[in-house]
């Protein structure tokens, strides 16, 4: 085997026979009118699906104060089920699997997202950058949000989901009760103990697992991202403690994002990245999902060293629908720098990347017409 078939090897990760090692980040791109997802949200997760491969949907809206984007598809009706059924029937029908990422976004809403124009809820009423203070939640409305949640979780079996990603990374409401500059609140959710600023994520998790087996259940975080605000001077006891609790849920993966790698930072080799910290706290079943940065060299790398079982990968994932066959025949990729339709629009810069195949097919036609006298009518038909 050469070391780049490492990353085509199967893994199990909770139900799922997974054919390779490669699989969709979530990625928000906001093209759900109505916060219903849709035909053309399915088509888009066709486009990227493969056998036997794994797919993380974008964030989905999983409580009624969630909502901090336009055309951000939520999952709290029958309606909202429905429309995410699409996805989930098409992505099946090429033989893959796919993930709904549950996401309340906290403070990093506006009013005009909110119930009744209202201030956006955290776990405390520290104002992120740019925004409008948020207010504390009441212990009876975290768990209005934990009941949102669990029914989100059944939403999500109905719409055919193989299982959930409970997002708690990127300084979301999940992140924002771990973190010490988000939560300075006196009661039993915060306080100061990491005990208590994890009692959030782990009421989520309960409420996920009384509605789903925990082979279908995962979660995100994002040690170490100093982003919107998020972070905590004791970051690697805060999540030493929570990746050591969650080793004993037997999760079926545990979705890390690296702590400067990604779409807003660049930093140091993956090699190297702290969330090497962490390394061992998790055992079998629950898998490890890595994402951030990665290419297909360190992607390769991570997995042969045991870093990860699976690589998440975002971005080249836009502009490479194929993205997978791609890496598989070692084709070149289509960059995807310019950010232009990451979030909002139409088919435009979401469905319309092409495949590798599309691609060469076009190249060709245009060579043929650019050929000396090619185009012209044959003598014969005049
Ligand atoms: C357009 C865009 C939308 C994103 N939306 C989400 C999201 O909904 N949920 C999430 O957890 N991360 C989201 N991310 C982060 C990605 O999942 C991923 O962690 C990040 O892009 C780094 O991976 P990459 O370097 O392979 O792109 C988003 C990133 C981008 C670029």
């Amino acid at each position: 085997m050469t070391v780049n078939d490492i990353l085509f090897t199967p893994v199990k990760v909770g139900d799922m026979q997974l054919k390779h090692r490669i699989a969709l980040a979530p990625l928000t791109r906001s093209r759900s009118p109505k916060e219903v997802a849709n035909s053309i949200n399915a088509e888009y997760y066709a486009q990227r699906a493969t056998d036997g491969g794994l797919l993380i949907s974008e964030g989905t809206t999983c409580a009624a104060t969630a909502i901090g984007y336009p055309d951000v598809p939520a999952i709290l009706t029958a309606e909202q089920a429905a429309g995410w059924k699409l996805s989930t029937d098409a992505v099946h029908a090429k033989g893959g699997y796919i993930y709904a990422q549950l996401w309340h976004v906290g403070r990093a809403s506006k009013p005009e997202f909110q119930p009744g124009g209202k201030k956006p809820v955290s776990a405390s009423d520290i104002a992120l950058e740019g925004k409008e203070a948020p207010r504390a939640l009441s212990v009876e409305e975290i768990e209005e949000i934990v009941g949102e949640y669990k029914l989100s979780a059944q939403r999500s079996r109905e719409a055919g989901f193989d299982g959930v990603e409970i997002h708690g990374a990127h300084g979301y409401l999940i992140d924002q009760f771990l973190q010490a500059s988000s939560n300075v609140r006196t009661d039993a959710y915060g306080a100061g103990s990491i005990e208590n600023r994890a009692r959030f994520l782990f009421k989520v998790l309960d409420a996920v697992l009384s509605e789903l087996p925990a082979s279908k259940v995962a979660i995100r975080l994002s040690p170490y991202l100093d982003i919107q605000g998020a972070h905590s001077p004791d970051a690697k006891e805060l999540f030493t403690y929570v990746l050591t609790r969650l080793a004993t849920y037997n999760l079926s993966y545990v979705h890390l994002t690296e702590p400067t790698w990604g779409a807003w930072q660049t930093g140091p080799l993956h090699s190297e990245s702290r969330l090497n910290d962490f390394k061992g706290l998790l055992k079998e079943p629950t898998k490890l999902i890595l994402t951030g940065g990665y290419t297909h060299e360190s992607a390769t790398i991570a997995i042969k060293e045991g870093r990860a079982d699976v690589i998440g990968i975002g971005r080249a994932f836009i502009t490479n629908p194929d993205y997978v066959d791609r890496i598989r025949n070692g084709l070149e990729l289509t960059p995807y720098g310019d950010p232009k339709g990451f979030y909002g629009g139409g088919r435009e810069n979401y469905t319309s990347y092409k495949t590798y195949a599309e691609i060469q097919k076009e190249k060709k036609k245009t060579e043929i017409k650019e050929q000396p006298g090619a185009g012209a009518v044959p003598a014969t038909h005049l």
